[in-house]
């Protein structure tokens, strides 16, 4: 593997150079939030949605913006092309900060936050073999905390839950909490019912995908019925179809749901639409 150039506090470093404190509040108490943005023919997809999503999440935490807040996308833009990336994904992840020591408290308010992003390539984003094929996925109980809608990188369950899956031979875990399902691991969830797209609503209790955003806008733009509501695992498994969405899966069909097949078991026609739109469309106004 080729050596990256990552970005860490102000510096282009090679990977194997970039370096943080021991005492980092994101290493010791996952005291941080972060961001996943897509690069496709190495232009950003929604980024200023991205930069307000961080932001909020910024703001929610009571942590400052870091200095480089401002020279965000020349940051992503620089990375881009240091790296030659084509079609990919940049990773952006703010802490906030070394204290010196560990300590349960935060630290004063004005010690600067760890600002840290790195390009991943991923040459099959748009033509996936996941997307081809349908995903496969299990129900397993939402057992994270309460403000799901923090992009926070505490992700030890979402990782537990993704090994669930991988460990019952299927692609991704939905979650689910007082019979309703939440929402993926790292994707927003969605059922198709007699032509009617249904998600939940946003609230504490998800992330508030961008992605999610897009593809409800397009879809109403299309004019297809879009309900902005909680389902049952229930009503999923009787479903027509199911699709996730997410910053690196766009628009993914779900075929099969805890060992059930969605319909014939193939990727079903709205969701195949919906990631033709989105591809489409954010193509166009990637920057
Ligand atoms: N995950 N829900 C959760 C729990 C997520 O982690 C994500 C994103 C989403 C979709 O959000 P968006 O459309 O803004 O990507 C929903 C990213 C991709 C990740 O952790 O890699």
């Amino acid at each position: 593997m080729t050596m990256r150039t990552v970005y860490v506090n102000g510096e282009y470093l090679p990977e194997d150079e970039a370096k943080i404190s021991i005492f980092d509040r994101g290493f010791l108490m996952s005291d941080g939030v972060y961001e996943v943005t897509s690069v496709l023919g190495g232009k950003l997809i929604d980024f200023e949605s991205h930069k307000i999503r961080l932001a909020r999440s910024l703001s929610e935490m009571s942590m400052i913006q870091p200095a480089a807040f401002d020279d965000l996308l020349e940051i992503h833009r620089e990375l881009v092309a240091r790296n030659d990336i084509g079609d990919g994904l940049i990773y952006l992840q703010v802490t906030r900060g070394n204290p010196g020591d560990r300590d349960f408290h935060y630290p004063p308010a004005d010690t600067p936050p760890t600002v840290v992003l790195f390009t991943q390539a991923k040459p099959d984003l748009v033509d996936s073999p996941l997307a081809k094929r349908g995903a496969r996925v299990i129900a397993v109980p939402d057992m994270r905390w309460g403000r799901r809608d923090i992009k926070t990188v505490q992700l030890l369950y979402p990782s537990m839950a993704k090994m669930m899956a991988q460990q019952a031979g299927a692609d991704d875990a939905w979650m689910v909490e007082d019979g309703y399902v939440t929402e993926g691991t790292s994707n927003n969830a969605y059922i198709v019912k007699d032509g009617r797209i249904v998600t939940r609503a946003l609230s504490n209790d998800i992330l508030h995908g961008i992605t999610r955003a897009a593809v409800l806008r397009f879809a109403r733009e299309a004019q297809m019925e879009v309900e902005e509501r909680s389902f049952t695992l229930d009503e999923a498994l009787n479903a027509d179809e199911a699709f996730f969405t997410s910053a690196s899966g766009f628009v993914t069909p779900v075929v099969e749901i805890d060992g059930e097949k969605m319909g014939d078991g193939a990727p079903g026609p709205v969701a195949k639409r919906l990631r033709e739109i989105y591809l489409e469309e954010s193509l166009k106004s990637a920057i």
